[in-house]
C-alpha cells in the first residue's frame, strides 16, 4: 500500500499499543475477576500468565504486522497464501468487531457515570446500600439514555479513527495516556489514605493458595488476553504501522509493563475503597464498579464530600479515557480491512465500521432492558458478546497464533524481525520460540478442555 502510514515517534508506539491494551479489562474486569477469585492467588497467576503467555503472543503479532504492513487479512494471506492460517487473519477481524458492538455499550455507562459524578448525581449520604445497586438497574433498563451515551462514545471513536494513524490514533494517545497515568497516580495516593487501605492490601498481596482451581486459571489466561488486547487482530493492525526501526521485543515488555501496573494500581484504588465501607464484598461481581463503588465513594469519604465528588468524576473520567484508547484499536483492524481488503476509501470504511457497530451495539444495549427476553444458548445478546470472545474465540485465537509464529512461520523470519536484522540482541530467543511451539498451546488447550 503506497500510502500506508506509520506511527511517527517511539512514544507513539508505545502509548498507542498501551493505549489498546489498557481498557476496561484492566480497571473494571480485573477488579471483578480478582474478587471473584478470591484475590492475591489469582493475581499471581495472572502475573504469570502475562509473561509467559501474554508476552509471547503478543510478539507474535508484532511480527505479523510489521513484517507484512498490511491489515490482519492480508498479513496471514501472505505470509501464508492458500493455506488454512489465513483464516485466522479474517478471524480476528470479526472477532475485534463482535468486540466493538458490546464494548461501546460498557464504555457508554462509563461516559454516563462521568456526566453523573460531574452534575452530583452520584452523591447520596444515605444508607440504602441498595440505592446505586437501583440506579445502575434503571439506567441499563431506561428505553433510550444508554443507548444515547454509547453512541455518543462512538461518534468520538469516529472521529479519532478518520483522522488516521498519525493524526489521529497517535496523538490521541498521545495526550490521553499521560492523562490516564496521572489520574490513576492521583487515585492511588487518595485510596491508600482511606481506612481500609491496609486490609485493601493484604487482599492483593497475601495469597491463599486453597483457592486455586483449573477454573481460576482458565479466567487468568482469559483476562490476559482481553487486557493485553490479543488475538484479535489489534495488535497485529498496529504492528503494521511501526516503522522498521521499532525495537519489537522493548515494545511488548513496555506495554505490558504497562499494562499490568495499571491493572495492579485499579485493584490499590478499588479494594481499599470496598474495605472502607462495612458491609460490601470484594466478590460483589461485574456489578463492583457500577453498583458497589459510587456508594463507596460517598460513604469513605463522607466527612470530606468534596474528595468523594473529585474521587468519583476522576475515576469515571478514567474509565472512560481508557475506554476510548481500546475501542479505537479495537475499530482500527476493521477500518483497515475494509479499507485494504475492499478498497475503500478510509473515510467511507471507517463510516460502515461504526455504523454497524452502533446498529448491533444498540440491540446489544437495549438487551440488557426492552430486549432482554432475546436469549441466545440461553443468554442475553449482551452476555454472549462478553463471554464468546473471551472465553472461546481469544484463547482459540491464541493458540493458532502461537502454532503459526512458532511451527508454519520460517524461524529466520522471525528471529530478524525480532532483532530488526541483526542489529538488536534477544538471548531470549529460544526461550520464546519453545513457549510459542509447546508451552502455550498444550496449556491453553489443557485449561479450556
Ligand atoms: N485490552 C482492552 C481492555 O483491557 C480490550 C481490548 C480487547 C482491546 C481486545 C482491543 C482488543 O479493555
Amino acid at each position: 500500500m503506497a500510502d500506508r502510514k506509520n506511527f511517527g515517534s517511539k512514544l507513539g508506539v508505545v502509548l498507542a499499543s498501551a493505549g489498546s491494551a489498557v481498557g476496561l479489562g484492566n480497571i473494571w474486569r480485573f477488579p471483578t475477576e480478582v474478587g471473584e477469585n478470591g484475590g492475591a492467588a489469582f493475581v499471581l497467576v495472572y502475573l504469570l500468565c502475562v509473561i509467559l503467555v501474554g508476552v509471547p503472543i503478543m510478539l507474535g503479532e508484532f511480527v505479523i504486522g510489521r513484517h507484512t504492513h498490511a491489515n490482519t487479512a492480508t498479513a496471514y494471506q501472505q505470509l501464508a497464501p492458500g493455506k488454512w492460517w489465513r483464516v485466522q487473519g479474517t478471524m480476528g477481524v470479526l472477532v475485534a468487531f463482535i468486540i466493538s458492538c458490546y464494548y461501546m455499550v460498557v464504555a457508554g455507562w462509563t461516559l454516563y457515570y462521568a456526566y453523573a459524578s460531574l452534575t452530583g448525581a452520584l452523591q447520596y449520604q444515605g444508607d440504602d446500600a441498595t440505592y446505586f445497586s437501583d440506579f445502575f438497574d434503571n439506567f441499563v433498563t431506561h428505553p433510550w439514555l444508554p443507548v444515547l451515551f454509547a453512541m455518543l462514545f462512538m461518534v468520538m471513536v469516529h472521529g479519532i479513527i478518520v483522522k488516521g494513524v498519525q493524526d489521529g490514533i497517535e496523538r490521541f494517545s498521545k495526550v490521553m495516556m499521560p492523562m490516564l497515568l496521572l489520574i490513576i497516580a492521583v487515585l492511588t495516593v487518595c485510596a491508600f489514605s482511606l481506612p481500609g487501605s491496609s486490609e485493601g492490601l493484604r487482599y492483593l498481596l497475601h495469597p491463599d493458595f486453597s483457592k486455586l482451581s483449573a477454573q481460576t486459571v482458565l479466567n487468568a489466561i482469559g483476562q490476559a488476553f482481553y487486557s493485553l488486547s490479543l488475538a484479535m487482530g489489534c495488535l497485529c493492525t498496529y504492528a503494521s504501522y511501526f516503522r522498521d526501526d521499532t525495537n519489537l521485543v522493548k515494545t511488548a515488555f513496555s506495554v505490558s509493563l504497562i499494562d499490568t501496573m495499571v491493572a495492579l494500581l485499579a485493584g490499590f484504588i478499588i479494594f481499599p475503597a470496598v474495605f472502607s465501607v462495612p458491609g460490601l464484598e470484594p466478590g460483589d461481581g461485574p456489578g463492583l464498579v457500577f453498583k458497589s463503588l459510587p456508594y463507596i465513594f460517598s460513604h469513605a469519604f463522607a466527612s470530606m464530600p468534596v474528595m468523594g465528588y473529585i474521587f468519583s468524576l476522576l475515576f469515571y473520567l478514567l474509565l472512560f479515557l481508557a475506554a476510548l484508547t481500546s475501542a479505537i484499536s479495537i475499530h482500527e483492524p476493521v477500518t483497515a480491512y475494509l479499507h485494504e481488503v475492499h478498497q475503500m476509501s478510509r473515510r467511507k470504511a471507517a463510516l460502515w465500521v461504526t455504523m454497524v457497530s452502533v446498529v448491533l451495539g444498540v440491540v446489544c444495549s437495549l438487551s440488557c432492558g426492552l430486549l432482554g427476553d432475546m436469549k441466545i444458548l440461553g443468554m442475553t445478546l449482551f452476555d454472549c458478546f462478553d463471554a464468546l470472545p473471551a472465553k472461546i474465540l481469544m484463547p482459540v485465537g491464541g493458540i493458532i497464533i502461537s502454532l503459526f509464529t512458532g511451527w508454519y512461520l520460517d524461524r529466520k523470519l522471525v528471529e530478524d524481525e525480532l532483532t530488526n536484522y541483526g542489529k538488536l540482541r534477544f538471548p531470549l530467543f529460544p526461550v520464546f520460540i519453545f513457549l510459542l511451539r509447546w508451552v502455550i498451546p498444550v496449556a491453553i488447550a489443557l485449561v479450556m478442555v
